[in-house]
């Protein structure tokens, strides 16, 4: 029983039971509860660095099943799986060659299937990347693409088209492809295809309905074996004018001059809407319906329009992961994020780290307006990471994080408070960002280094056999093990906050308390419940209340520099 309660202004109150926020334990594992994604805490496996099963350094399905008692241990509510399809690891499996299959080198359905029985025994909900802007060259589309002539039924499955100038040697247009260089590729009988990311991503012709049908077919696919939700790589780029002579875009789609009323000739097309409309059919015709995620860089002013109930539902917002460890900066974030989800009628998404950017622990350890891409090709020595500070950071920011409406998203290894590796030799790293550059930028391989599981042995627990990236020696204080069971580790902060986060989910109101200190955010939750994060050099006094969770030092009355305290005005059922 809860005994006592004191306001915010010292007055002691009486409870004839607990506060209901300690009751209203959202359950993970409510198969039939159709809104679990609005404030669930879903962590990303980028399940080639996850867990490796047969010792061939490349981690797989069966080592991520074998590891599920972890994953509910943390007490995540969901997982989202980075490509595990077939693909040649062009762009780290976001290059498919088979959108209804399983790596053979990560397992088979069979091992998917045993996959989705332990996470759904576990409690834990499972979430598929779906690729749908590009193929991989190797996908028997493009491959009869380009056993066909010019003109072929083949060839308008992709974007094929002449080349300029007399001989066609010119590519058809300015286009640009994010990792570098023309976004066109020629083949040997003189046509140009597009491809907004590698050459072995050729984009679909989302304007042919043989390309939308076959996306239905494969959301279906999955769904049928019971996957909860999708995350939508590139979800603005499907829809692109294609009327000739194509539009020039010499830049990509987050550069200023993008207009803002969907007629870009390459992203965020009003048109995309029709496509996310269609997918919500399927998705609302299984019970639970899926969920969805869009990954939409689209001008933030129209992300909602992803994330509405008629389409995918919910979208990413990228806002905390490019703010600086500052308070007014990851105040107007959040401002700016719940402003867009109540206009779509979702709820928000909030992210730190993942798969395409440097971990967060890193970022906050160095100055802020550091060029990353520089500091990476510099081995990670200049300017030089204050790694210390930049977890004690990290660890207040995601406490914050944590304290918000909405869904959050972990990146694997951020709960063990993982920094990037900065320093991976060149001949390691395979990130087409790498060659495409033509090694100017060395690319998003420090963030995807295989989880350290062991303090020692091979590969730290990670394989019997060489990983497929090099992993620091600093790993052996970092891994699983040696945080495990440890009071103030990493790893144990964050299965604290997730246990007590789940009596925090209630409503979805955040109602912010003014503070004289520009450096302190301050917010509470329905219930009582106090979120107060310290950005500034200088610990201020804490308000009265009960400590449910710190990110850092727990000192009496006092919030520490640099540290998130999550406080109750009443005391927790013992
Ligand atoms: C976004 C993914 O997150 C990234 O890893 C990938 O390279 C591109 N989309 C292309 O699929």
């Amino acid at each position: 029983m809860c005994k006592r309660w004191h306001d915010w202004a010292g007055r002691t109150l009486t409870l004839e039971g607990p506060p209901m926020t300690d009751l209203t334990v959202l359950s993970a594992d409510s198969r039939t509860d159709a809104t679990w994604w609005r404030q669930a805490v879903v962590y990303q496996v980028y399940p080639r660095s996850f867990a490796d099963s047969d010792g061939d350094g490349l981690g797989d399905i069966p080592g991520l099943t074998s590891r599920i008692p972890y994953l509910a241990g943390l007490g995540v509510d969901a997982i989202w799986l980075s490509p595990f399809y077939p693909s040649a690891l062009a762009d780290g499996g976001y290059d498919v060659a088979d959108y209804r299959d399983v790596h053979p080198q990560l397992g088979d359905l069979d091992d998917f299937d045993e996959l989705m029985a332990v996470a759904h025994g576990a409690g834990i909900k499972v979430i598929v990347d779906i690729v749908p802007n590009h193929t991989s060259d190797l996908h028997q589309w493009f491959v009869e693409a380009l056993a066909s002539p010019p003109g072929s039924p083949a060839r308008q499955r992709y974007i094929f088209r002449d080349g300029k100038g007399p001989d066609g040697s010119r590519p058809p247009s300015d286009w640009i492809s994010h990792f570098g260089g023309s976004a066109w590729t020629r083949v040997p009988d003189g046509q140009w295809y597009c491809h907004l990311f590698a050459p072995e991503q050729p984009d679909l012709n989302w304007d042919n309905r043989e390309v939308r049908d076959d996306f239905l077919v494969t959301l279906r696919f999955w769904a049928d074996r019971g996957v909860d939700g999708f995350r939508v790589d590139v979800a603005h780029a499907l829809a692109k004018d294609l009327s000739e002579p194509l539009r020039s875009k010499p830049t990509l789609e987050d550069h200023p001059s993008m207009p803002t009323d969907g007629t870009d000739p390459l992203y965020d097309r009003d048109e995309v809407h029709e496509i996310y409309r269609e997918w919500r059919e399927v998705f609302d015709s299984y019970d639970p319906p899926r969920t969805a995620v869009a990954e939409a860089c689209a001008p933030s002013s129209r992300r909602a329009l992803y994330a509405r109930p008629t389409e995918l539902g919910q979208a990413f917002n990228f806002d905390l992961l490019a703010a600086d460890y500052d308070a007014t900066a990851f105040r107007d974030a959040i401002a700016f994020c719940l402003s867009q989800a109540a206009a779509s009628g979702s709820s928000s998404t909030w992210v730190l780290s993942n798969h395409d950017v440097v971990r967060h622990a890193t970022r906050y350890a160095l100055p802020p307006g550091t060029d990353l891409d520089e500091w990476l090709i510099s081995d990670g020595s200049l300017p030089r990471a204050d790694e210390e500070t930049g977890l004690r950071r990290a660890r207040a920011a995601t406490a914050l994080m944590l304290a918000l409406p909405g869904s959050s998203y972990f990146y694997q290894g951020e709960e063990l408070g993982l920094h990037e590796v900065a320093d991976l030799p060149s001949g390691a790293l395979q990130d087409p960002i790498w060659l495409r550059t033509q090694n100017v930028k060395k690319g998003r391989d420090g963030c995807r280094v295989p989880l350290p599981w062991h303090h020692e042995g091979n590969a730290f627990g990670f394989s019997t056999g060489h990983a497929w990236l090099p992993q620091p020696a600093g790993f052996s204080r970092t891994a699983v093990a040696a945080q495990e069971g440890r009071t103030g580790t990493t790893l144990e902060f964050y299965r604290e906050a997730l246990r007590v986060r789940r009596q925090l989910q209630t409503t979805e109101e955040l109602t912010w308390v003014e503070s004289t200190d520009p450096d302190v955010l301050h917010f509470t939750r329905p219930g009582g419940w106090h979120c107060l994060s310290n950005f500034g050099s200088t610990a201020v006094p804490l308000p009265d209340g009960v400590v449910r969770l710190t990110s850092g030092q727990h000192v009496a009355g006092v919030l520490p520099p640099e540290t998130t305290v999550w406080l109750t005005e009443w005391a927790p059922i013992d």
